[in-house]
């Protein structure tokens, strides 16, 4: 890798992010881990792309590519992640950055921040929650310490901290798990990123604090236009916030499309599944549909189309022997889906 940007870069659409074909292996004392086989979507400007599927299936390692934060045994194989700041410019892609360079520290936080899945591993534990919120601040925004302090109280206060004088004073362990939480989307408010990326950023929380936090982000998008990559286990939280919706399993997205057709018209066998297995209120009679089998081991390789143990209606001779390549549903609303059964 170098530190300057080598790769021909162009996107056809105005999308923040286009991450095409990528691929994360790990290489383990137990062997190789492919998390990411070829991940490939886009998010457009100031919309919000959902992302779900079961858990392992490498949403939050295609996270943390955006930001290169992978662990260091997680190696970048093959792909592009275009990263376009501003509508009009030229997208650069982050994977000709090093991971420490200046360029890339100064695009993590900034223009694209994480919360991440685990506030209590990703907040600092010697530091109080001020420490930790004015140093991106100071970092990228203002180096003088009294606003950097004031800017720090205000996303507090946003993201409905109570006292949030005194919070900013407190280490995480003195804040309880829904604190934490929003401490850490407070951090990746603080700078007014062009991309945020939201790894379960709700699952801690209560109903109402969850239903605040959504409205804060979702005000955030309307306000200054941030574009948000979601990633939940949560149709219903899909339902309320996504634009669009890309579905991912083990290591690739097999479906995307608007989040109407989504739930709507799907047309993967694992996004009907994934329907299905959601309880809806009113429904009183049967057994509530679940997905037979479990994702594959990700030290093996599956041949075929990596669902076809688990699909209903896998075409023998087919489905098991020819990976799906990505057909076009429907073009005017960017409807894709990587099964054999519309190719
Ligand atoms: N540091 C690591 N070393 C080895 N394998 C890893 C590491 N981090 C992630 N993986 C593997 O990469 C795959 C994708 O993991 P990832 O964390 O992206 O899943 P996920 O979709 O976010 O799941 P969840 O919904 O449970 O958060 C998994 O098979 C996981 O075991
Ligand atoms: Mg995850």
């Amino acid at each position: 890798m170098t530190s300057q940007p080598t790769t021909p870069t162009t996107t056809a659409t105005d999308d923040v992010v286009r991450v095409e074909d990528l691929q994360v292996n790990f290489y383990t004392q137990l062997g190789v881990v492919r998390a990411l086989n070829g991940v490939s979507f886009n998010i457009p400007r100031g919309k919000v792309l959902g992302i779900v599927g079961e858990s392992g299936c490498g949403k939050s390692i295609t996270g943390m590519s955006i930001m290169q934060l992978v662990a260091s045994v997680g190696k970048t194989e093959g792909g592009k992640i275009l990263f376009n700041e501003s509508a009009g410019g030229n997208p650069i892609n982050i994977l000709d950055y090093e991971r420490n360079s200046p360029e890339m520290r100064k695009i993590r936080g900034n223009n694209i921040s994480m919360i991440f899945q685990e506030p209590m591993s990703s907040l600092n534990p010697c530091y109080t929650i001020s420490d930790q919120i004015e140093e991106a601040i100071r970092l990228h925004q203002t180096e003088d310490k009294v606003e950097s302090r004031k800017r720090a109280i205000e996303v507090l206060t946003k993201v409905g901290m109570p006292n949030p004088d005194r919070i900013a004073d407190s280490f995480p362990h003195e804040l309880s798990g829904g604190m934490r939480q929003r401490a850490m989307i407070a951090m990746a408010l603080s700078c007014t990123p062009t991309l945020l990326i939201a790894d379960e950023p709700t699952t801690a929380l209560d109903v109402t604090t969850e239903a605040n936090i959504l409205d804060l982000m979702r005000e955030l998008q309307s306000e200054i236009g941030t574009s948000i990559m979601f990633i939940t286990h949560n149709m219903g939280v899909v339902a309320q916030m996504c634009d669009e919706v890309a579905v991912m399993y083990l290591g690739r997205v097999v479906e995307r499309a608007t989040v109407d057709d989504i739930f709507y018209e799907p047309r993967h066998p694992y996004t009907i599944a994934l329907l299905q297995s959601i309880p809806r209120l009113g429904r009183t009679k049967g057994i509530l549909a679940s997905i037979e089998g479990s994702v594959p081991d990700p030290y093996s390789r599956v041949t075929g189309c990596p669902f076809h143990p688990r699909c209903p209606v896998a075409i023998k001779g087919v489905c098991d022997t020819i990976l799906p390549e990505e057909t076009i549903v429907d073009a005017a609303k960017g409807h894709t889906v990587r099964c054999h059964l519309y190719s």
